[in-house]
């Protein structure tokens, strides 16, 4: 019952979106057509990623040269209030993943332009922004939020006051919005994809954010072992990704 429940609050959530049609379309498609599709590949690609998987500490060192500092140690004033924010929300939402890699990807790179997919209670935002900071520049967010909870005011929770100045956040699903942000930006610095986790979506947005990153840019998507969209792409593409074993949980990532 209180799954039937969910599924018409989300439903009705939806109806009082009309920017989220699309998606909501394409949600009532593969639920009835294609259930399977997201975790396509996931056992060869379980193989894969475990075979290469290193620690976040060998991954800062091997791609940036440098010793793994933790974010909430770095900035830990505001790392404390944001854990806080966090502690408060009423609407509960994906907690922070690996951030000293996004970090450390921007300041490696020296980004001006960061996009990202997937904000939550925006974790990942904070940290880009606290590097893009620096250099003025902005960082661009795709997210479509958590409608049944009533989570759309809770978007980017986290992120402190001061930095919102140089972030430019697209609430639609990614399919909408990245069009949206490519009419923006040219060419991207870094690049963190943390939202669809089906290998179609992933698949599509890898497609749309990798010819936009510019040669030496940063590409990191998280939860690459859902199923074989990761592996698939880099494959295709050449590309010899690094494996971050975070928590149980695998993140990708390639310098281009
Ligand atoms: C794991 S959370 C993101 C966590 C965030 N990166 C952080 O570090 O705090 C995934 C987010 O992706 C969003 N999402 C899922 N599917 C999406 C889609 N098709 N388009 C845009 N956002 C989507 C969800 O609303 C959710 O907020």
């Amino acid at each position: 019952m209180s799954e039937i429940f969910r599924v018409f609050k989300t439903l009705l959530a939806y109806l009082k979106r009309p920017d989220l049609y699309p998606e909501l379309g394409r949600k009532i498609i593969k639920n009835i057509f294609n259930r399977r599709s997201a975790f396509k590949g996931r056992e060869k690609t379980n193989l894969w990623a475990t075979a290469r998987a290193v620690s976040l500490e060998e991954a800062i060192e091997r791609l940036f040269g440098k010793k793994l500092q933790p974010f909430s140690e770095l900035f830990s004033a505001e790392y404390a209030e944001a854990i806080q924010k966090q502690a408060n929300c009423p609407v509960k939402m994906g907690g922070a993943g690996a951030l000293e890699l996004i970090y450390e990807a921007c300041e490696y790179t020296q980004a001006q332009t960061v996009v990202e997919t997937g904000v939550a209670y925006g974790w990942s935002s904070f940290v880009a922004l606290k590097s893009l900071e620096k250099r003025g520049g902005t960082l661009y967010s795709s997210d479509m939020p958590y409608l049944s909870q009533g989570g759309d005011q809770y978007v980017g929770h986290v992120v402190p006051e001061n930095l919102r100045k140089n972030w430019k956040l697209f609430r639609h699903a990614d399919r909408e919005s990245l069009p949206r942000i490519f009419g923006e930006v040219k060419e991207i610095d870094v690049v963190h994809y943390d939202s669809d986790k089906a290998y179609d979506g992933m698949m599509w947005a890898y497609s749309q954010l990798y010819p936009r990153l510019r040669k030496g840019g940063v590409f990191i998507s998280d939860d690459v072992n859902d199923n074989s969209a990761f592996q698939d792409f880099c494959e295709k593409n050449g590309i010899e990704p690094t494996v971050v074993d975070f928590e149980g949980k695998y993140v990708g990532i390639f310098v281009k």
